[in-house]
């Protein structure tokens, strides 16, 4: 169905995966930072009657990669490719998905609108936030899990006696998908956030003395969600603690709080890109069989 892919700039290397996965050509488009900030995107192949696939994570900084995804929808548009399908592995915004207070934005919707409007025929994306966030777009939406990926990579780790730990209760879904999968018993910690990057846990419900703990998320930002989970779980007497997320964006003091938290182990996909070496034993899951996988199923069913 895609004849070619298209790679932004926080998903380069993830984009060639892809493209070797679906045996297609894979394009980079040439980007540009105009002396004020602006972003330029020129696509340097003709894409007019092709079958186009975006990919783009909205790594930090969220709204200038954001921006990039849709100058190269645009771009896309314009040189009259189609049908034009994009992936977004991780898509930011999500977490801003109520209103908490009077006056508040609604982030995530915002952004659906903003990405519905750049007109792709699908939106690919992995674990949202939130999942009623599907319902705020009006493309097609195909939302994939990496529960089952990160399950296999977590199982040679796992001891017999290991309790699974929801960090706060929105994750409390995915720690009972965990807990079934791999058939431990689930924890799950309740949690208050005060600010961005202040979290206080309340306590920490089930039986978690002396298990080794796989504390599960969706996403570690700056790292202050584990680090304060990590400490609840040792004052009730979990010595061994691994995490296992499915978006890295590792944000600010992530590392060092990481690094606090004493974990043995960290499992984070491939969703958002990382180089640098990590203080502590990590192993990174690559998404490119689930997508894939997703990319090749037929449509129209
Ligand atoms: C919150 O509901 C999310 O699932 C994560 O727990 C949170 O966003 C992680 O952020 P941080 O790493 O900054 O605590």
């Amino acid at each position: 169905m895609d004849d070619v892919i298209l790679g932004g700039s926080t998903a380069r290397e993830l984009a060639h995966r892809i493209a070797q996965g679906l045996s297609v050509e894979r394009l980079t488009p040439a980007l540009e930072r105009f002396p004020d900030g602006e972003l330029h995107v020129q696509l340097e192949a003709d894409v007019r009657g092709r079958g186009v696939l975006v990919v783009q994570s909205l790594a930090a900084p969220c709204g200038e990669a954001l921006l990039e995804l849709l100058l190269m929808l645009d771009a896309c548009r314009h040189a009259g490719a189609g049908p034009i399908r994009c992936v977004v592995p991780y898509l930011g915004y999500v977490r801003q998905d109520r209103r908490r207070s009077p006056g508040e934005a609604l982030g995530g919707k915002v952004l659906a609108k903003s990405l519905d409007a750049a007109g792709p025929s699908e939106v690919m994306v992995v674990d949202l936030h939130t999942p009623a966030a599907e319902g705020w777009f009006n493309s097609a939406l195909t939302h994939l899990s990496a529960v089952p990926l990160l399950v296999g990579a977590v199982r040679n780790w796992l001891p017999p006696d290991a309790v699974v730990v929801s960090p706060d209760l929105g994750a409390a879904k995915r720690a009972e998908t965990f807990s079934e999968a791999t058939g431990r018993p689930y924890a799950i910690i309740r949690k208050v956030r005060h600010s961005a990057t202040e979290v206080v846990v309340r306590d920490v419900l089930g039986d978690v003395r002396g298990r080794p703990a796989l504390i599960v998320d969706d996403m570690i930002s700056t790292g202050g969600t584990i680090l304060a989970a990590a400490r609840a779980l040792r004052d009730a007497g979990v010595e061994r603690i691994g995490v296992a997320v499915t978006h890295g964006l590792l944000v600010g003091p992530a590392l060092e709080s990481l690094e606090l938290a004493q974990i043995e182990r960290l499992w984070m996909t491939d969703s958002i890109p990382h180089h640098g070496p990590m203080p502590f034993p990590t192993e990174v899951v690559p998404l490119t069989p689930l997508l894939v996988s997703a990319l090749r199923a037929p449509r129209g069913r």
